[in-house]
């Protein structure tokens, strides 16, 4: 049977009379924008991820500019952030006036490090975006230890966990995904910032609705991103059955490497001290493009998701690095994610451990 690359489906199909009543509840309340189920989740948000604060936004990428408005950053200010990752978390820098100073990452975990940030560090930095690449996390504790304040990218790290706690709570400011396929996904697009600073929360609070308060004192040029009703309602549903999806994904990564994966390719490494919810499980291997392309004529998903490093896309070529990011170019060349959900069992582990056994006994030249 073809595994899908990811099955949300399945985690929600038991949800979906809770959610569609919860949907009902908000439109008969008619308070769609900033009302009560926003306020919830926010609350709901913040105690799960351990942080004084959780705001809702748009989505995940507006999540990130306002992120690093807060903390000020402005024209002629450097950003680093791993070139490694989706485009959105470099995207983010830009409208703030600041520079986006790409840096590289351990290809084992694809997290950038405190060596790879001070690598690129100058008087200029003013923050780090430390993105938890598919649920693994970024070492945030030593980053911030070089004095440079770190946002999280926790786009793709809901449901993850480390000695010091979860992302969100992790750095000076945090941002999230509910992209409808992240580990804690709405019907749409939503985002949020967590902080335990409330002058960072106040400003980011201003800055998703047009630098108000009030709503009629205008304080500061911020713009209109906010989580709406029905997404916070959708998200406050799922949210308590976040740790047990978690706990799926880990028992997905564990059955792969029952079924032998490891000696096939090689797996994703949990970073020290990390049990990462697995948001997608990305596996490497010299012909990653060969075993996509068997993976995909049996029917079973996979994707290669950033071949190409945002330093090298062409919207960035201002921003080209002065040395070569060699871990982002061995995890670009060689990633391939295969299926992760939740509810992959030890058979469909098996299975598609199989395929790629397949793949490379065809291509024997492939490793
Ligand atoms: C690491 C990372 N950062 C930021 C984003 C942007 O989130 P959104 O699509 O909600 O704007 C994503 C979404 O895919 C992501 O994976």
């Amino acid at each position: 049977m073809p595994v899908p690359l990811f099955d949300t489906q399945r985690q929600i199909a038991p949800l979906r009379a809770e959610i569609l009543a919860r949907i009902e509840a908000v439109i008969q309340g008619s308070r769609f924008i900033l009302g009560p189920e926003v306020e919830a989740f926010e609350r709901e948000f913040a105690a799960y991820c351990g942080t004084e604060h959780a705001i809702g936004v748009a989505n995940g990428t507006d999540a990130i500019t306002i992120a690093l408005r807060a903390l000020r950053v402005k024209d002629g200010d450097e950003v680093i952030v791993p070139s490694f990752t989706f485009f959105a978390s470099a995207e983010a820098i830009p409208p703030t006036g600041a520079r986006p100073v790409f840096c590289d990452i351990d290809p084992e975990t694809f997290c950038l490090t405190a060596d790879t940030v001070k690598e690129v560090l100058t008087p200029r930095t003013k923050a780090v975006i430390a993105v938890h690449l598919f649920g693994n996390l970024a070492p945030v504790a030593e980053i911030e230890a070089l004095g440079v304040p770190v946002l999280e990218d926790a786009a793709q790290a809901t449901g993850s966990r480390c000695a010091h706690g979860r992302p969100g709570s992790l750095g000076r400011i945090a941002t999230f995904s509910f992209f409808p396929s992240k580990n804690l996904g709405c019907f749409g697009d939503g985002g949020a910032v967590t902080t335990d600073d409330p002058q960072l929360a106040e400003r980011v609070r201003m800055l998703r609705f047009h630098g108000s308060k009030d709503k009629v004192c205008h304080e500061l040029i911020g713009c209109n991103s906010r989580l709406d009703e029905i997404q916070a309602a959708v998200l406050r549903v799922q949210l308590p059955h976040i740790d047990r999806w978690a706990e799926g994904r880990r028992a997905a990564a564990a059955h792969y490497q029952q079924a032998g994966l490891g000696d096939l390719v090689s797996l994703p490494r949990a970073s020290a001290g990390c049990e990462p919810a697995w948001h997608l499980y990305v596996i490497k291997a010299e012909r990653a493009d060969a075993i996509a392309a068997s993976l995909t004529a049996e029917g079973h998903g996979c994707r290669a998701y950033y071949r190409t490093p945002i330093h090298r896309q062409r919207a960035m070529a201002a921003y080209a690095p002065s040395r070569p990011l060699k871990g982002t170019e061995q995890a670009a060349s060689r990633h391939l994610a295969i299926p992760m959900s939740p509810s992959l069992s030890a058979a469909q582990a098996r299975e598609v451990t199989g395929a790629i056994g397949r793949a490379l006994a065809a291509a024997p030249r492939a490793l």
